[in-house]
């Protein structure tokens, strides 16, 4: 079933046109464990299985593309996160990488909180039936219509990025009769890129309000006047898919310094402070993420020292990762329609789906992997890319893969690793119908997001 490296053959060495691939894998129906969901192996045929069904027999199902969500998988990844952190810290899963009735039921059987991000994933937060008070409402411009619904509903706390929602939402709790309690979302100078993290002078961009030249210490000032809200903490999210821990140091080191300043000027000790998500998975064999305890005691050391050396005591601390805990829980399976050799450049497989179903490579150059999931083969590896249906160039899957020289329309291919931020950024583009969500868990596949069809399209459009 499986077969020696071809790594520099002369078919690959005369053909290969300049790119950042690396070699073919030694193996290309290996499946590194890395980006791959917990359950997710070939069978006896060599065809890709997850949770113990092969995806032939999903792709007869439930039509492709698809993707596939390994729930056995989510539920073991919330809940490391959640011990990892023990009962000193609280996670709010961050919904906007994925978000579905189903999840939120999962999220609240495991004990995770949930950060929403709009009135639609607060409506569909409250629907899954989380409890309000372990939800988080953030956002850079929330509307009144759906502060007030916030309030109403009685959410654990509302994350204020500016200046005139501190005296928004204070309003309209007062109006409502209740104390909302809330956190500031601060932005500390640290600009985190993918792999690594550039201090900046100044705070350019649209989230949060910048420590820099006391602004933060001022918004603190207001909130802390008026009655209709309570400040619980300050808030720092610093990007995503981050691998290095610097920034994080950096942004704790920080806020702390804040709270000091809080303390010295207010003679209050804000409880709780909010680290943000944004920490990285693999979606090559290349990227090599933290484990969730790792992450924990860095933080949670980092969080300590700094109080100590301020003489604070420790708030307690949340997290809000997103992307780490549903990213590698999912692939999308894709049918193979064309396949187009272009001599001396690389080889074009069309799939069914594409930059409707997972825009982050074209819109972040972000790179996956890909493998041939109905069947194994022999053939030598040929450098393909990987492209989707739309009329648009850069409607690419996967930027550059070695897949067999025999793959062939009609054969299925899977992309892993996009639980996050693939089908929550999924778009009608062209009018291609959304993807369904399916989650399998010990034999048996349930829909828990279900395929768009033409009908709801044409609901939409009322002529
Ligand atoms: N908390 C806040 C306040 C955030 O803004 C975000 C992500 C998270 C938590 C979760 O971050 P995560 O752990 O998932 O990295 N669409 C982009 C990612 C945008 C993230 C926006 N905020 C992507 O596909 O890479």
């Amino acid at each position: 079933m499986s077969r020696s490296a071809h790594p520099a053959g002369p078919r690959h060495a005369d053909v290969l046109p300049e790119g950042h691939y690396s070699a073919p894998p030694a193996d290309l129906n290996a499946l590194d464990p890395k980006v791959w969901a917990e359950t997710v192996t070939r069978d006896a045929d060599g065809v890709l299985t997850v949770g113990g069904i092969d995806v032939k027999r999903l792709a007869e199902e439930f039509g492709t593309p698809a993707y596939f969500l390994d729930e056995r998988d989510f539920r073991a990844r919330a809940r490391a996160w959640r011990t990892a952190f023990g009962g000193d810290a609280d996670v709010f899963y961050a919904g906007k990488a994925f978000l579905s009735r189903a999840v939120v039921r999962w999220l609240d059987e495991e004990g995770l909180n949930l950060d929403v991000c709009s009135g639609g994933e607060l409506a569909t937060a409250l629907s899954g039936g989380m409890p309000a008070e372990r939800i988080a409402f953030h956002g850079n411009n929330k509307s009144v219509a759906e502060i007030r619904r916030a309030v109403e509903a009685g959410v654990g706390r509302i994350v204020l990025d500016s200046f005139q929602e501190i005296v928004r939402v204070a309003h309209i709790a007062r109006e409502l009769g209740r104390r909302q309690r809330v956190q500031i979302r601060v932005t500390v100078g640290v600009e985190a890129h993918t792999h690594e993290f550039i201090a900046t002078a100044h705070e350019d961009q649209k989230f949060g309000i910048p420590l820099a030249g006391g602004q933060a210490a001022e918004a603190v000032r207001r909130a802390l006047q008026l009655d209709g809200i309570e400040l619980i903490g300050i808030h720092s999210h610093i990007g995503s898919q981050i691998f290095d821990m610097s920034g994080f140091e950096v942004a704790a080191h920080r806020v702390v310094g804040l709270l000091r300043e809080i303390r010295d000027e207010h003679g209050v000790e804000l409880p709780e402070i909010d680290l943000g998500g944004g920490l990285g998975i693999a979606y090559t064999s290349g990227d090599d993420p933290r484990e969730p305890h790792e992450i924990a005691k860095a933080l949670t050391e980092i969080v300590t020292r700094e109080c100590e050396a301020a003489r604070l005591t420790t708030p307690r601390i949340s997290v809000e990762p997103g992307r780490a805990v549903v990213g590698p829980t999912a692939f999308t399976l894709y049918e193979v329609g064309t396949v187009k050799p272009l001599e001396g450049l690389r080889t074009y497989v069309s799939v069914d789906g594409g930059m409707s179903d997972n825009i982050r490579t074209a819109l972040y150059d972000a790179e996956y992997s890909v493998v041939l999931a109905s069947r194994v083969s022999d053939a030598e590896p040929v450098l393909c890319r990987v492209v989707g249906k739309h009329c648009e160039s850069g409607d690419i899957v996967v930027k550059d893969a070695f897949l067999p020289g025999d793959l062939a329309p009609g054969d299925l291919v899977a992309v892993p690793a996009t639980g996050a931020y693939c089908r929550s950024m999924a778009s009608n583009y062209n009018h291609v119908l959304r993807p369904p969500v399916v989650a399998v868990r010990d034999g048996e596949a349930r829909v828990i997001v279900r395929r768009e069809t033409e009908e709801d399209l044409l609901r939409l459009d009322v002529g």
